[in-house]
């Protein structure tokens, strides 16, 4: 009876609709504003729940495009979107396929009128715990139901069939966790069509192959299927009309086999189709020194002023002596990722040589550990807080000469251009976007590799810089002057979409 639903057709298909019940479309009453209306399909969004930069980005961009598009944002329904939701309706549901529940949809908006659409399946979201993980920091046990849960809501709205009076002419899929959707419209016969972006190619939703029927994934397709085990990222990467990632330079990264974490044969053939394309992130409006409410008011409102004040309140509240040398600051996940393996192995360094460092993120429990340890050992010198507290982060921010970004790889980073913004100079690891953002010498410092013998080097010319008033002041208001806001960006993606809506992938 499932695979009745099923079609292998990859183009519009009228008589799909008569032969899949899960997606068949209801009446679509048109309520657009005016342009294209778009889907933006994510599991964080800033205003109700973050984990990382795909949440601030996901607040961010599709506010940023609402100036042409009818852009609506689809997210599950975790207790905090339910709990903060303005005028949430219940308008739709999905139907069940296989083993996916049906769910209920809702409809409601942010308090400055953004739309939201809430996948309701309580069993699968209303948990406490992270998106992705539980208390006790595992993956969620049933993520591949929850997420697959979350692609078909996706793609029975993009085939009109939700009961929503709406369908968007594009989904727009963020990561892995939605990467599923492009695939379920396509097995069923619809081309509406699909942009996904890669936050982090690291994270690649695999899981174990057994699960595939129960998934609404037919045997015969091999979207999927990757060395022996499912993953929904590939789906994706393989039937999205558009792949973008979120900087040029990551964007060739992926296509080799250094950084393409096993999916760079495939991306590379898609990026000579034109079918890959780096987009730079921005930051929001919110990252204004002059009018942010973490940071102390200066009766001048000088953004040097603001920035003494900032440090003052941040030494403390983090414990730190008043000092004459650089503070330097870590504002990220305490993951391999980000490098702060590399960054405890400096500590010392940095006392020694005078400086003083602040820690801010929470991730890995061995990393946390470390990250004690050594705030322990220089007391005054080395000061962090394990958790995130963005008001503590911006006061970091505005407070430090120095961020430090020693990240492996890092498919943008966001840290780095709120530091500029609030002229603390970043000093990263050449790679991805970090690339894109920072001009070595000028707006921070880049170092080639990432081993703490490089961030060594790159320290002691950081030093060198900040024993130079003159330079470090004009290096300062160099990145201070940057314009990092999103509206460049989203023209970016304003024209992909007109692309994709004009020439999908599989015409
Ligand atoms: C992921 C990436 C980061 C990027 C963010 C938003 O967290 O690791 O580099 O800035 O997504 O796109």
């Amino acid at each position: 009876m499932k695979q009745a639903l099923l079609t292998r057709s990859t183009r519009p298909d009228r008589s799909a609709a008569r032969r899949s019940p899960a997606l068949r479309a209801s009446p679509i009453a048109d309520v657009r504003r005016g342009g294209s209306s778009a889907l933006f399909v994510t599991t964080e969004i800033a205003d109700f729940v973050k984990t990382g930069g795909l949440g601030d980005v996901a607040a961010a961009l599709p506010r940023a495009l609402s100036r042409w598009h009818d852009v609506r944002v689809l997210v599950p329904g975790y207790p905090s979107v339910l709990e903060n939701i303005r005028g949430l309706r219940w308008e739709g549901w999905t139907r069940p396929v296989a083993g996916l529940p049906a769910a209920r949809i809702g409809r409601g908006c942010t308090e400055d009128g953004l739309g939201i659409y809430v996948v309701r399946e309580t069993s699968l979201f209303e948990r406490v715990g992270s998106p992705y993980l539980s208390p006790s920091g595992e993956d969620w046990g049933d993520n591949a139901v929850r997420f697959a849960l979350l692609s078909m809501a996706a793609a029975q709205i993009g085939a009109g069939s939700a009961g929503l009076g709406w369908r968007p002419d594009l989904l727009h899929l963020n990561d892995w966790p939605t990467a599923l959707a492009p695939s379920y419209l396509r097995w069923h016969g619809y081309a509406t069509p699909c942009l996904l972006t890669i936050h982090n190619l690291a994270h690649q939703g695999l899981f174990p192959l057994e699960l595939k029927e129960s998934l609404g994934i037919p045997s015969w397709a091999g979207d999927a299927d990757y060395h022996g085990q499912l993953s929904f990222l590939r789906a994706g990467l393989l039937q999205a009309d558009m792949l973008t990632t979120v900087s040029g330079h990551y964007a060739q990264q992926i296509t080799q086999a250094s950084q393409g974490m096993g999916m760079h044969a495939m991306l590379h053939r898609r990026a000579s189709q034109g079918r890959l394309v780096g987009i730079v992130n921005g930051i929001d409006d919110s990252w204004n020194i002059e009018r942010d409410p973490a940071l102390p008011l200066a009766p001048d409102r000088d953004p040097d002023s603001i920035r003494r004040l900032a440090r003052l309140a941040l030494c403390a509240e983090m414990g730190l002596e008043p000092h004459k040398g650089p503070l330097f600051a870590f504002v990220a996940r305490m993951v391999a990722q980000k490098g702060i393996d590399l960054v405890c192995e400096v500590g010392a360094q940095i006392v020694r040589a005078g400086g003083q460092l602040a820690l801010i993120g929470c991730g890995d429990a061995d990393m946390e550990a470390a990250v004690r340890r050594l705030a322990r050992r220089f007391p005054g010198r080395i000061a962090a807080h394990i958790g995130f507290t963005e008001a503590v982060a911006r006061r970091m921010f505005a407070g430090s000469d120095f961020l430090l970004m020693p990240s492996r790889f890092e498919p943008c980073g966001l840290s780095q251009m709120y530091a500029q913004a609030y002229g603390s100079l970043p000093i990263a690891h050449a790679t991805g976007g970090l690339v894109d953002t920072i001009e070595d010498g000028v707006t921070g410092l880049l170092f080639a590799d990432s081993c703490a013998s490089e961030l060594r080097k790159a320290l002691a010319r950081a030093f060198r810089i900040h024993d130079e008033p003159e330079l470090m002041s004009a290096m300062r208001h160099a990145a201070m002057a940057l314009k990092h806001g999103w509206e460049h960006s989203a023209r970016k993606y304003s024209a992909l979409y007109g692309r994709a809506m004009a020439q999908p992938a599989a015409a």
